[in-house]
């Protein structure tokens, strides 16, 4: 059985531990504030999930999905998350989580930021545009003819095979945009992120190739 470990327990993080446990998954899943306050959440997901702390879920996660925003002093468990793929859920959003000047100037994207907080992980942005309730409601089968399909980004292949599949368990298909430095075009007021995940295969490859730059005003 494998073992995924969660770093953030909101919106997001307990909607995938839900998605997790529902295909087979085994979930170690962590907050901020404690494993103690999470008892609500692993009660609801049952024997297959348990609560940990960041470091815990780390290095109990054979994957392990950081649905947390980044933060210029890096929070994550660097050493834990060493050698692992990392899947990162984070939208840039300036007004909730302060200015990357590196970011708003288009040197890097955000998930490259994340890469290089985690040097020695393999990091994919993954889930980043698919709002979590969706994440049941818009799943289909596979080869279902309007089966919606979510971007993946990272300078890893094996990270990119492994959310491929990953995706077509939870019922998704897959549109692979690599490397992290091509990650933008899927971010927050694009037409692939405003789309969500009402998008075919080819409808997304479109939308990320209409993408153009959002370049928020330089700090004077
Ligand atoms: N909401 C969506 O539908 C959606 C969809 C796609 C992508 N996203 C992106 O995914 C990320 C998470 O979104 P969300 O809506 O789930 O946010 P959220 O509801 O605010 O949850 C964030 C979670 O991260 C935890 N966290 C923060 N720093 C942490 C740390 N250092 N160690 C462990 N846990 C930490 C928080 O713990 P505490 O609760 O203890 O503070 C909280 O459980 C954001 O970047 C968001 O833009 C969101």
């Amino acid at each position: 059985m494998t073992t995924i470990g969660i770093i953030g327990a909101g919106e997001v993080g307990s909607q995938l531990a839900r998605a997790a446990v529902a295909h087979g998954y085994r979930v170690v899943i962590a907050n901020s504030r404690g494993p103690e306050t999470l008892s609500y959440l692993v009660d609801e997901l049952g024997p297959s999930a348990r609560a940990a702390t960041a470091a815990d879920a780390a290095e109990a996660g054979d994957f392990v999905i950081i649905a947390a925003p980044l933060k210029p002093a890096n929070d994550m468990p660097v050493e834990q998350l060493a050698g692992k793929t990392v899947l990162d859920t984070n939208n840039y959003m300036p007004w909730r989580d302060g200015r990357f000047e590196a970011i708003d100037s288009g040197e890097k994207t955000v998930h490259e930021l994340r890469q290089e907080q985690l040097p020695a992980s393999k990091v994919a942005k993954a889930f980043t545009h698919i709002q979590a309730p969706r994440l049941f409601l818009s799943a289909r089968a596979p080869g279902t003819p309007d089966r919606h399909a979510l971007s993946v980004s990272s300078d890893h292949p094996e990270a990119v095979e492994l959310v491929t599949r990953l995706y077509d368990e939870f019922g998704f298909d897959t549109v692979d945009n690599s490397p992290l430095s091509e990650s933008w075009r899927s971010g927050p007021g694009q037409p692939a992120w405003l789309a969500h995940a009402h998008q075919t295969r080819e409808r997304l490859a479109a939308n990320l190739a209409a993408a153009r730059r959002i370049r928020y005003p330089v700090r004077g």
